[in-house]
């Protein structure tokens, strides 16, 4: 039992180290520089480095294509830009660009914008109504939306509608599983008196773990009182799959989407 437990200590120490130097070294695994600052840092490179080829505005020129259409023939997975910009297109004027980590996730957070003003500007739900959806399905008990009220649970919404599209917002709602971000991740840990706790994994080290529990509790594990503890992945927000579709949900993208939208603009200006 103990080198289990032992055991399962370090496998967890593993994955929290790994995470700690994705975030240091902004690998491809996750893309960590994308607050509007980012997006017009980025740009600020587009325009020095890109805008030659594919145009100030990115909607493609002479030689090069448009990149605001949201599709990309090479991939538009973080992953995919990433390898597009620092290796480059063999056989074609696109080459790779030798920059370091953080001005490349720039470059992918300004191009994601221009998709997604494009996509919101498309949103085919009434944002006004979407509001209402929001209300009814209590969003707020877990998220703040730049309206004053709500929780802390899950990220702050009220920027939503300028860092995602429509149909990256449809799918938090509707499969949250599918992209939970490594802050989200959870703890679940079974004491030696036989209670269960969970919460979401705040910080950790050698003899102990804090977490906070749902509600917003901030709470002190010691390692030596637990019997079993694991890193859950999946996502602490509910799916509303089964509640919310057709026009709700549409309404509830469209208002999402909206959110934000002017600092969008003014970034894009
Ligand atoms: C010398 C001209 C040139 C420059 C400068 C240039 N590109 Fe390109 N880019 C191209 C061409 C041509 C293609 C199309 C390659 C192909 O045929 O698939 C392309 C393709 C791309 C694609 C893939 C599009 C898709 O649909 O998959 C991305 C993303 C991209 N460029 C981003 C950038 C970024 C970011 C920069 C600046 C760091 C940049 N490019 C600079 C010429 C250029
Ligand atoms: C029990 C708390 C809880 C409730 C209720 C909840 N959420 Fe969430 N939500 C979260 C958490 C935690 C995350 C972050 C983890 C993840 O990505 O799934 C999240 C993520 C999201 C995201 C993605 C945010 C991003 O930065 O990509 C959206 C959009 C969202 N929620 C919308 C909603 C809407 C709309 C509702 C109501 C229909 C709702 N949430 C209800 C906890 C909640």
């Amino acid at each position: 039992m103990r080198r289990t437990v032992t055991r399962l200590f370090s496998l967890i120490l593993l994955f929290s180290s790994a995470a700690a130097v994705e975030a240091q070294h902004g690998s491809i695994a996750e893309a960590p520089f994308s607050t509007p600052r980012d997006v017009a840092a980025g740009k600020q490179s587009f325009r020095s480095q890109c805008a030659a080829c594919h145009g100030l505005d990115g909607s493609g020129g002479a030689v090069a294509p448009s990149l605001v259409s949201g599709t990309f023939k090479h991939g538009g997975s973080d992953e995919a830009l990433f390898t597009v910009i620092t290796k480059g297109v063999p056989g074609t004027a696109m080459t790779g660009f030798a920059l370091d980590g953080r001005e490349v996730w720039q470059l992918i957070a300004f191009l994601r914008s221009l998709n997604v003003a494009r996509s919101a500007a498309k949103a085919p739900g009434d944002a006004a109504k979407g509001a209402q959806v929001y209300q009814a399905n209590g969003c707020a008990r877990c998220h703040t939306n730049g309206s004053g009220s709500g929780g802390f649970d899950g990220p702050d919404l009220s920027e939503i509608g300028a860092r995602r599209t429509l149909a990256q917002i449809e799918q938090s709602i509707v499969d949250p599983d599918a992209d939970v971000d490594a802050a989200y991740w959870s703890v679940r840990a079974e004491m030696k008196s036989g209670q269960t706790v969970n919460g979401i994994r705040m910080n950790e080290d050698m003899d102990s773990i804090q977490i906070r529990e749902p509600g917003g509790r901030l709470r002190t594990l010691m390692k030596a009182d637990l019997t079993r503890f694991e890193i859950v992945r999946t996502s602490p927000m509910p799916s509303f799959k089964d509640k919310i579709s057709g026009a709700d949900l549409q309404n509830l993208v469209a208002y999402l989407a909206g959110l934000g939208a002017a600092a969008r603009e003014a970034e894009n200006k």
